[in-house]
């Protein structure tokens, strides 16, 4: 009998295992920088305007790398204003990497942080259980909308928590990027669970765009190496591989015909190109930025 196959997200030390490898092969963190450091300046440029306190609110942050770049901008726009960084991260691994990250990552003093261990929808529950009105002037959900079961219902949840003149940031991958063809070819024979959702920037601006909302789109280009997924035996490939596919161990675990296929898929020029003979994976992503109407 063909063994089951499960979503990564089941088993979250594999999960996130998986994650950091692939941000070790990919520009993924280097390409968000960039745009950090060239773009993020001019985003942000009025959130804070009049305020005495900025709050930003990061769904999904992980251990906080891409966080702390972002705050550090924030800052230098309004050096005498302080922050109040709230977190929804429902990983306790990532929450523990987010803290040791803040520990020792010195010049933080005029930020407090709040650490909250729930998914975005536990979040939401708790906002409107006890109708808390804290409104925030810079939201963030950075690659993580896969998670979430209604997306058209969280996205309406945390633009109405925007103040004014908040933004909201969300990065996902691109429409063009080998995520997007690797997923609505195979997406229906992985498997697809209230987990993840094969989902990419371009869905998330057809919605944005039927509910009417005010955005911007940026795109940003990004490699990942996956030559370790054609290495007979690998880990390492064998873990890029369940993070390609969100599937748990998926060279053990998927029907041959559907692992030689995306194998296949995988190498082909529709999701990669080969270069100084390595298999470098398109990760191009988008950046949307919405605005409160
Ligand atoms: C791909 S990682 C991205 C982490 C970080 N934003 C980055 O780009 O480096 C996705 C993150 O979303 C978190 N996550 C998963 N499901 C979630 C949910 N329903 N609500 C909020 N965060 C979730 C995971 O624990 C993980 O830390």
């Amino acid at each position: 009998m063909e063994p089951e196959m499960r979503s990564l997200m089941s088993d979250n030390s594999r999960y996130v295992e998986s994650f950091r490898l692939f941000l070790q092969n990919s520009t993924e963190h280097q390409c968000m920088q960039h745009f950090i450091e060239t773009k993020l300046a001019n985003i942000v440029s009025s959130i804070g305007d009049g305020k005495k306190v900025i709050n930003v609110l990061g769904v999904g942050s992980g251990s906080g790398e891409i966080d702390l770049q972002m705050l550090s901008k924030i800052h230098a726009r309004y050096p005498d204003v302080s922050i109040n960084n709230h977190i929804v991260e429902p990983s306790p691994e990532q929450i523990l990497s987010y803290k040791e990250r803040v520990a020792k990552t010195p010049g933080l003093d005029h930020i407090t942080f709040h650490w909250n261990k729930k998914t975005s929808t536990e979040f939401e529950v708790q906002v409107k259980g006890e109708n808390l009105d804290t409104k925030y002037d810079f939201i963030h959900m950075i690659q993580m909308l896969y998670y979430v079961k209604d997306i058209p219902a969280t996205l309406k949840f945390f633009t109405s928590l925007l103040s004014t003149e908040g933004k909201l940031l969300i990065i996902l991958v691109s429409g063009n990027s080998g995520w997007s063809t690797l997923w609505k070819k195979y997406g229906s024979r992985l498997p697809l669970n209230d987990m993840c959702l094969y989902i990419t920037a371009g869905d998330i601006a057809d919605m944005l765009t039927s509910i009417e909302a005010k955005y911007q789109s940026y795109d940003l280009q990004s490699d990942m190496d996956i030559s370790e997924c054609f290495v007979e035996g690998d880990r390492n490939g064998e873990l890029l591989l369940d993070f390609l596919t969100e599937t748990c161990n998926f060279k053990n675990n998927a029907p041959a015909d559907l692992r030689e296929e995306i194998i296949e898929e995988l190498k082909s020029s529709r999701c990669s190109s080969i270069r100084d003979g390595k298999v470098i994976f398109n990760n191009n992503l988008s950046v949307i930025v919405v605005e409160n109407k």
